[in-house]
């Protein structure tokens, strides 16, 4: 089983898209082991998107991340990484099929509501930025027998 983060941005939040979206991801059958609502500082924002630093989107997309309270979560499952970046759809909702989180709910790159991760590294780095690991539940879920083999 793969863990994977995600965070509803402050967009979701503000437009009420919190509730939409989890039952989504719960619909989809991954499970749900961690939640919390946190306002990001500037030094979690830069860490979060360390990769992007000094490219043109950085200090808008920190900004933005900062700018109201998000959703932190981690959700487990079968190819968590894979089957939760494909609900999302792409990083640019233009490009994004018109089924996916981002395809009905967003228009533009920098207000595309939902972050996740791209890779088992980078999730295990991104929980570990939002996360302890006592915050985070193992639990047997009714219905887990009847998603995989
Ligand atoms: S890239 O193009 O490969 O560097 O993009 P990616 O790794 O997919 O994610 C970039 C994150 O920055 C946000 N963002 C933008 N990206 C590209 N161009 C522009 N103009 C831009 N504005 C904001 C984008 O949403 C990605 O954030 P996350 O949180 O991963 O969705």
């Amino acid at each position: 089983m793969e863990r994977t983060f995600l965070m509803l941005k402050p967009d979701a939040v503000q437009r009420g898209l919190v509730g939409e979206i989890i039952a989504r991801l719960e619909k989809k059958g991954l499970k749900l082991v961690a939640l919390k609502m946190l306002k990001v500082d500037r030094a979690l924002a830069e860490e979060h998107y360390r990769e992007h630093r000094g490219k043109s989107f950085f200090e808008p997309t920190v900004q933005y991340i900062m700018s109201s309270p998000v959703i932190a979560m981690v959700w487990e499952g079968k190819n968590a990484v894979a089957q939760a970046r494909l609900l999302m759809g792409a990083t640019n909702p233009l490009n994004a099929d018109p089924g996916s989180i981002r395809g009905s709910y967003a228009l533009d790159i920098s207000r595309n509501v939902i972050h996740g991760s791209d890779s088992l590294e980078s999730a295990e780095r991104e929980i570990s930025l939002y996360f302890r690991p006592e915050e985070i539940f193992s639990y047997p879920k009714a219905g887990d027998d009847w998603l995989s083999e």
